[in-house]
């Protein structure tokens, strides 16, 4: 794009808009006169207004490269592997992209801090760290080598700096010119010299694209838009701007617009006048003063910074508290993207309680200058303005109001410098670190006398109230008195606690971990400024003040990944090349749902969901909606020509809710309109009448009220009752895990084409199960299935997400589409789509166990419940998995388990990655961990007493063959140096008191095979053409897992045919019927074998015409077979063997075999904050011979962040009244790219032999299995908790007389899943969190809920 603006509409940026995860990043270029000098940021395109790029210049994905030409970074992300769904990948690109371009030579730092904001889903991140870190400066790092404590850590490339050392079978080099990894110097490409080959362009800054030389000499001019409902002014000067808002006192300003953003996106709001005030130089003015810094209120966060690091250098350092606590709290806000448009003004004026900058300024009496062009409130007018001073804390008076009136704006801030003897802190809690929204923040100052005698003092404090509050009470009570009095802070935690209450059901939640973090924050204050003051100087003591003032910090996250090779004599299969869309992914070429052209005559369809979570629906009034100009239709369940109900096992939904609604987000009708924005707005307009009713929740809530469908499941082995006689020890408890959000970057997307002729459909469908998506259809429309061609190309992302849930989207649409006979498209918003399509159950273990003298299980009494939702999807085929699975890797001779899947009014849980497993798997490593607790054993020993061994028999008795992991468990043992370092991890935990390390290993096996016998199916269908390339088709959807690029390496194989030769197009009903949904990890298996099948029919026929013209080519051997009529299409077919298992007769076979796989993962936490970092994972997966090992690596480490953030920082959460609470990336959070270990070491289990696996080249099943490995993060943090409460008090009760003593030292932690902060640091119960402590009043309800 260039500078010219156009459009006369006021519309955002569109260009590549994907949903708030700044899979959107584009790189905004503009010439800033001040400095002169051109200033490159990457910036949310969804976020950023059309008519405010005028005068910039912008470059997006497309923009710096193509598949066949692309750009270095382009290049080495897709080669090195990091890129899966490609759904993420534009904005990872274009982040680095931006890097380079203000920064050529980055360090690895700025590296992994460039990525703030940007998240994947399926990486797991380490291979795009890995790809950019090839571009770190030489210069800047110091050597390969990197040491931490007393251990050598090794590159993620396999690099320890020493070129001597020996080479593993893995990616290597670090990116560095003279990297010890490279055979040759980084001139015109690079070779990783083992695996596998690549030359990958040497990055030139000079060949860059050049700013628009007209850009820099552009004199700017006052904009105005007029749009269908905003007008746009842009002035350039204040005066314009004053003008404007004298004419316009309700127009609105707009700034970075990332406020305003959310609120006109997401609340709806409207502000029908805008004015921009990004070219007004007045407001991104900055200047150095004696006593302080005065910063327009709009410069960016970003300029922000950096003026504040300016300031850092420029004034006394005792002068700079205030900007060096500003500068800390800005590290952590919002990601690049946002502080390279935001604005302090924003921030300020929008007043929200949590603001990270507003407490600072509180704490710190800065002032603003509110100015008018005429307001009467004047203290200082010039130049026909009226100004006036006012110190921030006059500025907020209630929940996002402040005192600013119509007219007026907020020109300035003075920022004070500090005084000699004044000290300041920020201080910040969030779900996350990076790039998320405070739970309570804290701008803290204090000003003492020579003696340590407190002369003024200020505690402001945001989110606990509607507005930024002080501790007035609390300044009052320390005012005068001592700093380092050790009574005096025990009073003044006890006073601010008294002071800031919350009640059980305060507006949002978590009351007790909001107070504890309150006092938190005040202990650590206390402690920071008590170092600075000197009061703390022996060796002791400054280690616990050390890690009480210090936040923690992650080392730069480095790895290993350690792998097999292809087997002799296999030239495609088991080689590690790249995805076969990666290059079009990093470029933006490649093709997603909402990418397809429109259509001819394309409409637009938006749903009506339900409000309520259980209600009769009395009436539905869509008169107003179909008045709107450009709306074309309302569609409801008397509209549905067919059959309105469907289900994938049981008819038990409708399509369209008819008399009944049973959840929040239940689709009740669909308005379809000219655009968008049409249908969306007029969707809004519909009336629903409800009568509401009783309505169910959570799982103890069904429970209680019996609310369970008709599935229970029970598998028994063994005499439980008579192992209980005989156990030495009983004990029971119960294990709750929370649901998660699949959070796929792609969001749910369909587009219905009804066809001119026969009443014939053609859907494009972002769906992991076409023909389900089919089926449905024809069963809706009422037509037959042979009518209806389902096809996908790819998918940004599944995870089971889009296995089922996909489908009453399609089915919505196709009845819009049948009415108005034309085609109709919807993708929908992130909100919805949280809210509409269920998510992994949420699941309640409650267990009895008995156990011997010398650790063995005698016998176990097992119920799992789940969480349903409203309607049965998959939830039976889910607890299957569950019960199945609860085993873990103990052999328990006596065993009984029950599962029931409680009937609720939330959305309908569906499938998630793993399937229930990780939820069966989660309880029995609870169980595990509390019964070592309880039995006073390790839990270590405990296990290695109770791991399967070879030969015996799971309690759904299957034979356990090919059982290696017994032997992958001592290895990963020897090689993640366990004893040592839990040695090394006790030790330091005797020796901190408000930091401790946790260490946990975790195994797990998979059984691989759908549960449902008749899913084991798979067909392919290859085709040959004459010029000897090579069509497959086959029944697996492409989701980022590689699934095609692997089919291509096993045709490539089969067929002896290059692997260039050979494409798959997109998975069709037209060329695979009656394909099984991808899922449970087995369509490599399937499908390969399938595809293998038909290869090897082709290869056989074409085998004559080989072996009569040895040096023929495929194509020549291809037409001569031709010629002679022979038939160069062949269909493939597989059906899994050996399987087939009776719950009823506990018989049969339930899974064709087990991936199985370890972890060992160290964690450090801060006790005060909840906040954890993982220190390093060791994991170990036995996959077989794999297909293609950099493809399942990428699964697995994907796999097991996924399962790090379902087990710590996914929580999902509802409002009491059934609506979902967490329904967007604001306040769901998923692990980011400093969420990964610092030290990530994955390997392959190698050289074994699998005399029973049968499965196609002989690999194993590798989606799901890993993901429970992240659970071995949750329980290293259990691990730190446990030495939180063991070891904590006694040591330095003495030293600190105030401390009381821990009372639960002996009390089993108990830790739900997930084990978010507010968890963590509530299980660490100590005297900060006993006395913040909120207890529930009769009648008070929790302000959210687990469900
Ligand atoms: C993904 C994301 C992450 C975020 N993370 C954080 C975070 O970590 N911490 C945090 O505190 N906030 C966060 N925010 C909130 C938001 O980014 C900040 O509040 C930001 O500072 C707003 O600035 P803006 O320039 O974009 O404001 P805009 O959206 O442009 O405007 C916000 C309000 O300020 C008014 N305004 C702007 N300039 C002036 C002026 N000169 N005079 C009078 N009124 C004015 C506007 O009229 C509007 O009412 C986040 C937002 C997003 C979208
Ligand atoms: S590759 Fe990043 S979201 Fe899929």
């Amino acid at each position: 794009m260039t500078n010219e603006i156009t459009s006369n509409s006021i519309k955002e940026l569109e260009v590549n808009h994907k949903n708030f995860s700044s899979a959107c990043t584009v790189l905004i270029s503009l010439y800033d006169s001040t400095i002169r000098k051109i200033v490159n940021s990457s910036v949310n395109a969804c976020l950023a207004p059309l008519c405010s790029i005028d005068g910039k210049h912008v470059i997006t994905i497309e923009g710096i490269g193509s598949s066949h030409n692309p750009h270095p970074v382009q290049e080495r992300i897709a080669l090195l592997h990091g890129s899966q769904c490609g759904f993420c990948t534009p904005g990872i690109v274009m982040s680095l992209y931006a890097l380079l371009r203000n920064n050529p030579e980055p360090s690895k730092k700025e590296i992994e801090e460039c990525f703030d904001g940007n998240l994947c889903r399926c990486t797991g991140y380490r291979p795009i760290l890995d790809a950019a870190k090839t571009f770190a400066s030489v210069s800047k790092s110091i050597s390969c080598e990197n040491e931490i404590g007393d251990e050598k850590r090794v590159d993620s490339n396999g690099c320890d700096g020493n070129n001597t050392q020996e080479k593993t079978s893995q990616n290597k080099g670090c990116g560095r010119e003279n990297c010890c990894q490279l055979n040759n110097r980084f001139e015109d490409f690079v070779i990783f010299d083992e695996f596998p080959k690549y030359k990958l362009k040497r990055y030139d800054p000079s060949q860059e694209l050049i700013f628009p030389p007209s850009l820099i000499n552009r004199v700017p001019k006052p904009l105005f838009f007029i749009g269908r409902k905003t007008k746009w002014f842009r002035p350039i000067n204040l005066d314009q701007l004053l003008d404007l808002k004298r004419v316009y006192p309700n127009a609105k300003l707009v700034s970075g617009n990332t406020e305003i953003g959310i609120e006109t996106k997401f609340k709806k709001l409207k502000y029908p006048i805008q004015i921009y005030v990004g070219e007004v130089k007045a407001l991104q003015s900055c200047e150095f003063g004696d006593n302080g810094l005065t910063i327009g209120a709009n410069i960016t966060l970003s300029k922000f910074q950096q003026v504040l690091q300016d300031a850092c250098k420029r004034y006394k350092s005792h002068q700079t508290q205030v900007f060096q606590a500003i500068l800390s709290n800005l590290r952590w806000f919002a990601g690049n993207q946002i502080r390279n448009v935001a604005t302090p003004a924003g921030n300020i004026v929008t007043g929200s309680p949590i603001s990270d900058l507003n407490p600072i300024f509180l704490a710190t009496n800065t002032l603003f200058t509110l100015t008018s062009s005429s307001s009467s409130a004047t203290t200082d007018s010039n130049n026909n303005k009226n100004r006036r001073v006012i110190p921030s804390e006059s500025f907020w008076i209630g929940y996002r109001k402040t005192i600013l009136t119509e007219q007026e704006i907020l020109e300035q801030i003075f920022v004070p410098c500090s005084a000699e003897n004044e000290f300041v802190s920020a201080y910040k809690q969030a779900k996350r670190r990076d790039d998320d929204i405070a739970i309570v923040n804290a701008g803290l100052r204090v000003v003492l006398d020579k003696e340590h005698f407190v002369q003024d003092i200020s505690l402001a404090f945001g989110g606990m109230g509607g507005v930024t509050l002080r501790a007035t009470q609390a300044e009052s009570f320390v005012k005068g008195r001592k700093w380092g009095d050790e009574k005096v802070l025990q009073n003044l935690l006890e006073t601010i606690l008294q002071e800031l209450q919350l009640n059980f059901s305060a507006p949002g939640g978590m009351a007790s971990y909001r107070r504890s973090l309150v006092a938190g924050f005040i202990y650590k204050f206390w402690h920071d400024i008590g170092t600075k003051i000197g009061l703390y100087t022996n060796k002791n003591s400054s280690c616990i003040i050390e890690e009480l003032t210090e936040i923690i910090e992650r080392e730069i996250s480095q790895g290993v990944q350690s792998f097999g090779r292809p087997e002799d004599g296999k030239n495609h299969v088991g080689e590690s090349i790249p995805h076969a869309s990666a290059l079009k992914q990093v470029t933006g070429e490649a093709v997603y749902l909402d990418d397809i052209p429109k259509a001819h005559g394309e409409l637009y369809g938006t749903l009506l969901l339900s409000q309520e979570p259980h209600a009769k629906i009395l009436s539905i009034d869509a008169c107003e909606a179909l008045a709107q100009p450009g709306v074309r239709g309302f569609f409801s369940a008397k509209d549905v020509p067919g059959e309105n109900k469907w289900g994938p096992i049981f008819h038990d939904e409708e399509v369209f809710a008819s008399t009944e609604v049973y959840c929040v987000g239940q689709i009740i009708g669909l308005i379809v309109a000219d655009t968008q924005t049409l249908a969306q707005e007029a969707v809004r307009l519909v009336k629903v009448e409800y009568e509401r009713l009783s309505y169910i929740l959570t799982i103890e809530e069904a429970i209680d009220k019996q609310s369970f469908f008709s599935m229970d499941r029970q598998i028994v082995r063994g005499d439980v009752d008579n192992a209980f006689k005989e156990a030495d020890y009983i004990f029971e408890g119960s294990s709750r895990i929370g649901g998660q959000e699949h959070f796929y970057l792609e969001t749910q997307a369909s587009l219905v084409i009804p066809k001119p002729e026969d009443h014939e459909f053609e859907v494009h469908a972002s769906t992991q199960h076409l023909t389900e998506t089919q089926i449905v259809l024809s069963s809706v429309l009422g037509i037959r299935a042979n009518k209806v061609v389902c096809r996908v190309k790819r998918l940004g992302g599944g995870f089971g997400g889009k296995e089922t849930r996909s489908v009453p989207l399609t089915a919505a649409l196709a009845v819009g589409a049948w009415h108005l006979n034309r085609p109709i498209r919807c993708m929908l918003d992130r909100d919805e789509d949280m809210v509409i399509s269920g998510q992994r159950h949420p699941a309640l273990g409650r267990w009895r166990i008995g156990m011997s003298k010398d650790g063995k299980i005698k016998g176990l009494d097992l119920d799992i419940y789940t969480n349903g939702g409203w309607s049965s999807d998959l939830s039976s085929a889910v607890l299957d998995r569950a019960i199945t699975h609860a085993d873990n890797c103990y052999y328990i001779a006596n065993m009984r388990i029950r599962g029931k899947i409680c009937k609720t009014n939330i959305h309908s849980n569906t499938a998630f990655r793993g399937f229930g497993g990780p939820q069966g798997m989660m309880i029995m490593e609870n169980i595990i961990n509390e019964v070592a607790d309880s039995m006073g054993i390790s839990v270590d020993t405990l296990r290695e007493i109770n791991l399967y061994k070879e030969g015996q028999k799971t309690h759904y008795n299957q034979l356990l063959t090919d059982w290696h992991l017994p032997q992958l468990y001592q290895q990963l043992k020897q090689t993640s140096d366990f004893e040592k370092r839990r040695h090394q991890v006790d030790s330091y935990n005797a020796s901190h008191k408000w930091r401790k390390r946790g260490l946990a290993f975790v195994p797990t096996k998979f059984g691989l095979s759908y549960t449902a016998l008749h899913l084991n199916q798979a067909g392919a269908l290859v085709h040959v053409y004459l010029d000897g390339s090579v069509l497959v088709s086959h029944g697996g959807v492409e989701m980022g897992q590689g699934l095609h690029t692997k089919l291509l390496q096993i045709a490539a194989e089969t067929l002896s045919v290059p692997l260039d030769q050979i494409h798959i197009m997109e998975t069709s009903t037209t060329t695979v019927a009656n394909m099984s949904a991808t899922a449970a990890s087995v369509s490599s298996d399937i499908n390969g074998y399938a595809v293998a099948d038909a290869c090897q029919k082709l290869a056989e026929r074409l085998r004559p015409y080989r072996e009569k013209t040895q040096n023929a080519t495929f194509k020549e051997i291809c037409q001569a077979a031709y010629f002679d009529r022979v038939n160069l299409s062949a269909n493939g077919f597989y059906k899994t063997p050996d399987i087939g298992y009776s719950f009823e007769k506990n018989e049969g076979q339930m899974f064709y075999y087990f991936t199985m796989g370890a972890a060992v993962t160290e964690i450090e936490l801060d006790l005060l904050t909840g906040d954890h970092t993982i220190l390093r994972t060791d994991l170990c997966m036995d996959i077989g011979r794999s297909l293609n090992y950099a493809i399942d690596i990428g699964q697995i480490e994907g796999g097991f962040v996924q399962g790090v953030g379902w087990c710590t920082i996914e929580e999902s959460l509802f409002f009491p009244n059934g609506q979902l609470f967490t329904r967007g990336p604001g306040n769901y959070k998923i692990p980011g790219f400093r969420d990964i270990p610092q030290d990530f070491r994955v390997s392959t289990y190698q050289g074994t032999q699998y005399p029973h696996l049968k499965t196609i080249h002989s690999s194993k099943g590798v989606g799901e299995p890993p993901l429970f490995l992240g659970s071995s993060v949750f329980f290293a943090i259990r691990d730190a908790i446990k030495a939180g409460r063991q070891v904590n008090f006694n040591k330095y009760h003495n030293q600190y007389g105030y401390l009381v003593q821990a009372n639960s030292i002996n009390e089993i932690v108990t830790l739900s899943s997930p084990a978010t902060p507010e968890r963590i640091r509530m299980a660490c119960i100590d005297h900060i969190s006993k006395a913040a402590l909120v207890s529930r009043k009769e009648g008070e309800k929790p302000w959210n809920l687990m469900a």
